[in-house]
């Protein structure tokens, strides 16, 4: 049998001082899947990082009177802390300044270099002086620099470049012979369509017009620009190149790159031919998703369109975030974030369907057998209904997951959910005491118990903390996900312990 192991990564962020809510979503995805594969049995090494180097940084360093390492470390602190708060379970953080990075991206520039897949040319752009950067014909707004808008000139500069046209061949060949290679398939036609087919020219892999970088080690005028440094962080991190690459050995290839639409580009391309250079075999996965957009437009500082996410984890709780990102949006299209949108979702789903739902039963389980777990052999109509559905999810889940259907995957977990509120209706528990039929009224609150125990396991790699509050409140030990096959497991003659709403209803303002 294979062996179950799982190697997912996010891409590894520009410490920019303002992570908003869209690259939470990357990671909440990345980590959502992690804990799913780690459910079920995997070894999961889930990585994330930041990405620290090149010219912006060294100005923005700059401008705040600290060095460039200093600058990255405090934002480096920060983000480290949003994670937490987002219960992002990483097995590694990797920062492109450690030193076995460094390291790894020396030895991989000058192995690429005498085989001769890196050569010196000449670099030729459009360069605004005052910024210092160069700009692409189309970055130009006007004609002129999109950072100050004054002219750019054309200006030439040595550097190294990597063969990428070398590899055009063999990239359409294994794209085209491994179809989950790129997903979804959209990305994977516009990749060979509109990129690789009209043809690829080699790649500019160094820059002299800035030092904040790792130096080329036998030029050291230059440094490693963009391409080989971020994109070596997948292998790195995993010690390839150094002497302990027990994990690089156990790990690669990974399973899943976990990447925004923009830089699919550079996943499909760029990085599989320098894999191809290097001889190592191609990740099995790459995914583009889509953005998160605030009102059908770009999440940005600029337009001041965002609250800083720890405010929204403030305000309405982690596992409300999450749901919101992991639901609403369908994975590999664009999704829309809204403060309103979100107190709508938690409201209805959160605080209703699932809050209330596991509120009411245990308060009813208080009310009428002292909050002991009780059972008995009574049947109602609705019990086979209500069983089969908690009992198809998890295959249902399985399925979805198999694909990335996130969203998916967490609304047929909602909807044992909802039809235990409608198991509520159809057996009006009150009533059954009202008539003292104890018998049923054990049986259908021993019901209610068991799906909604099987709901939250299922539920647990989305929402941790919430899974991790219900199984406490119903203080069973039967937690995990070999003891969801068969309905009945939850342990009668317990006492749950003491237990209040999960999530309380917020009001929307104009409400
Ligand atoms: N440093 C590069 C990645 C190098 S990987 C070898 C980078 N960094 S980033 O900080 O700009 O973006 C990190 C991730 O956040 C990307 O996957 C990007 O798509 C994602 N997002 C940034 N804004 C986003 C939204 N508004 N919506 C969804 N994801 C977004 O790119």
């Amino acid at each position: 049998m294979a062996e179950k192991k799982f190697y997912i990564t996010t891409p590894i962020y520009y410490p920019s001082a303002n992570f908003h809510i869209g690259h939470c979503y990357t990671t909440v995805i990345a980590d959502a899947i992690a804990r799913y594969k780690k459910q079920h049995g995997y070894d999961v090494y889930f990585l994330t990082g930041s990405d620290e180097h090149g010219l912006k940084i060294q100005k923005k360093a700059l401008e705040s009177g600290v060095t460039p390492q200093e600058y990255v470390d405090k934002i480096i602190k920060d983000a480290k802390d949003l994670w937490k708060s987002l219960k992002i379970d990483y097995d590694k953080f990797i920062r492109t300044t450690d030193d076995y990075h460094v390291q790894t991206v020396s030895k991989i520039f000058n192995k690429l270099y005498e085989q001769g897949d890196i050569y010196k040319g000449e670099y030729k752009g459009l360069y605004c002086t005052p910024c210092e950067s160069f700009w692409t014909e189309t970055q130009l707004i006007d004609g002129k620099c999109p950072d100050c808008l004054r002219e750019v000139s054309e200006v030439k500069e040595e550097a190294y470049f990597f063969k990428l046209s070398k590899y055009q061949d063999r990239l359409v060949e294994y794209i085209e012979s491994h179809p989950d290679f790129i997903q979804p398939t959209s990305r994977k036609n516009e990749m060979i369509n509109n990129f690789i087919k009209p043809g690829l020219e080699d790649l500019c892999v160094s820059r002299t017009s800035f030092n904040w970088g790792i130096p080329v080690s036998f030029d050291t005028k230059h440094v490693v620009y963009v391409w080989i440094d971020a994109l070596s962080n997948y292998i790195s991190a995993l010690g390839y190149l150094s002497e302990d690459d027990s994990l690089f050995k156990k790990f690669w290839p990974a399973d899943l790159h976990i990447v925004g639409k923009e830089i699919v580009r550079f996943h499909t391309i760029i990085w599989p031919a320098l894999l191809m250079a290097l001889d190592l075999p191609l990740p099995k996965q790459i995914f583009g998703h889509g953005w998160l957009v605030i009102n059908g437009g770009k999440i940005s500082k600029s337009l001041g369109n965002y609250k800083d996410p720890r405010d929204y984890i403030k305000d309405y709780g982690v596992d409300a975030i999450r749901y919101y990102l992991l639901s609403e949006v369908p994975f590999g299209s664009d999704g829309t974030f809204s403060e309103e949108l979100l107190i709508t979702r938690y409201n209805t789903d959160l605080a209703n369907t699932l809050g209330n739902l596991v509120n009411r039963t245990l308060s009813m389980l208080t009310k009428y057998f002292d909050g002991v777990i009780v059972n008995s052999a009574a049947e109602t109509e609705f019990d086979t209904d209500l069983k089969n559905v908690v009992l198809k999810t998890n295959e249902l889940v399985n399925n979805y997951m198999d694909k990335l259907e996130i969203p998916e995957a967490l609304d047929s977990i909602f909807n044992i959910f909802r039809r235990c509120n409608k198991y509520i209706d159809e057996t009006m528990p009150w009533q059954l005491a009202k008539e003292e039929n104890k018998d049923k009224l054990k049986k259908v609150l021993y019901n209610l118990l068991e799906a909604i125990r099987i709901g939250a396991i299922l539920l647990s790699p989305f929402l941790p903390d919430t899974a991790t509050e219900i199984l406490r409140q119903l203080n069973t030990s039967f937690k995990t996900i070999s003891t969801i096959s068969k309905f009945g497991e939850l342990e009668e003659g317990i006492s749950i312990n003491d237990f209040k709403p999960i999530f309380m209803r917020v009001e929307l303002k104009n409400e």
